[in-house]
């Protein structure tokens, strides 16, 4: 297997492949980028078909968290990290334990929490081991609503862009996945006079929200292609492909889905040439990084809420410079976060070593 010429590997500090014979842990942590910060990034438990699909997966996962904390103006940097197996066969506390000792290892550099097929019980376990670790019980709780409020606040900073409207009272938005996330959404949506289309696979989570806020159902096929305001991708990555883009009828495209655009480039240019404001998933769904970020410090929800609510003023920022450059809206904040850690870089005269630490972090409230 190849790491160093591996297509994602772009630049990555450090990855530690961690195997415990015990308990047949295998996991490997990637650090994309430390000049911020310490690298945070949740851990996801998944049964990759090969080792290969799963360094790939942690590599792209990794230099992703990277940019959002650039572009959220966080002090952290990238990372993240992945379990390999089957969740339902492998979890125990040992097992957890083990992972955890991985992380304190490298002394704070990477700091890890929950992401899929993970729970605030098994964050428990690797929080025995490990002091460098977010979103555990009695911490900063259930990200899902802040992450929605993000977008929420997002949602309104396109439609003030695109259509120059300074509310959502019958603006028309479809939201596919009602999950933790889009189930909020939704929320924010129908209080403030929002018009819901929505799709899920679960029928269930599509009847409470009909019933909650008068939604109305469509089809898989339809909830890209609807004729609204806002398409809202709030379920799985790479919804925004080659077969999409070209029917979606939205004038913009804004939800909490991760990696939504199948090729950065490509898609994100093909947005942009049929005149679709796209706001670049990994800033309007950076809530839920924000909160977790105040729970290092020492939890505070409304400024974390607060600091929630200036993602719609950077989205301005970005569709401006978008605007002014004449390029994709997410070509303007990947530059946008290279940027802020250039100029980082610049005044410290170093490349890397997360000069940020934890404890700075902690002290700094
Ligand atoms: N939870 C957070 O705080 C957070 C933060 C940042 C980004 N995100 C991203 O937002 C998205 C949603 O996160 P979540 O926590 O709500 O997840 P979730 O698992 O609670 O919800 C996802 C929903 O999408 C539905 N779904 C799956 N495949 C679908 C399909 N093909 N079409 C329509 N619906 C489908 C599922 O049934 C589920 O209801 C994910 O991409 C996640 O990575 C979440």
């Amino acid at each position: 297997m190849s790491v160093f010429s591996n297509s994602s590997f772009m630049g990555h500090e450090q990855v530690v492949f961690c195997h415990d014979h015990e308990t047949g842990l295998k996991a490997i942590i990637a650090i994309h980028d430390t000049t911020l910060g310490p690298a945070l990034g949740g851990c996801r438990f998944w049964n990759y078909a090969s080792d290969e699909e799963a360094l790939h997966d942690v590599l792209r996962l990794s230099r992703g968290m990277t940019y959002k904390a650039a572009a959220t103006g966080l002090n952290l940097g990238g990372g993240k990290a992945v379990i390999i197996g089957d969740p339902s066969k492998l979890k125990s506390e040992d097992f957890f334990r083990a992972f955890g000792r991985f992380v304190d290892n490298l002394g704070g550099r990477y700091i890890t929490a929950e992401d899929v097929n993970m729970t605030v019980e098994d964050i428990g376990y690797i929080a025995e081991e490990t002091s460098h670790v977010t979103g555990i019980a009695g911490g900063s709780g259930d990200p899902s609503p802040i992450t929605a409020l993000g977008v929420f606040v997002g949602i309104k900073a396109a439609v003030k862009y695109k259509l120059d409207k300074d509310n959502l009272s019958g603006i028309k938005v479809a939201v596919q996945g009602i999950g933790h996330v889009g189930n909020y959404l939704c929320q924010y949506l129908a209080e403030e006079g929002a018009d819901l289309f929505v799709y899920d696979i679960e029928q269930s989570r599509i009847d409470e929200v009909v019933k909650k806020y008068g939604a109305t159902a469509v089809t898989a096929n339809e909830i890209h292609s609807a004729n609204v305001d806002v398409y809202a991708p709030c379920a799985l990555g790479a919804t925004l492909n080659d077969q999409t883009i070209p029917e979606i009828k939205a004038p913009i495209v804004a939800g909490a889905a991760n990696n939504q655009l199948q090729d950065e480039a490509v898609h994100g240019n093909l947005l942009k040439d049929r005149g679709i404001l796209y706001a670049p998933d990994y800033v309007i769904n950076a809530g839920g990084l924000i909160n977790v970020y105040h729970e290092i410090k020492g939890y505070n929800a409304i400024k974390a809420r607060k600091q929630t609510e200036e993602i719609y003023t950077t989205l301005i920022k970005i569709f401006n410079e978008a605007e002014r450059e004449n390029i994709s809206t997410h070509l303007a904040s990947a530059r946008m976060a290279e940027k802020r850690i250039a100029e980082t870089t610049a005044q410290r005269g170093s490349v890397s070593g997360g000069k940020v630490t934890l404890d700075r972090i902690r002290m700094s409230v």
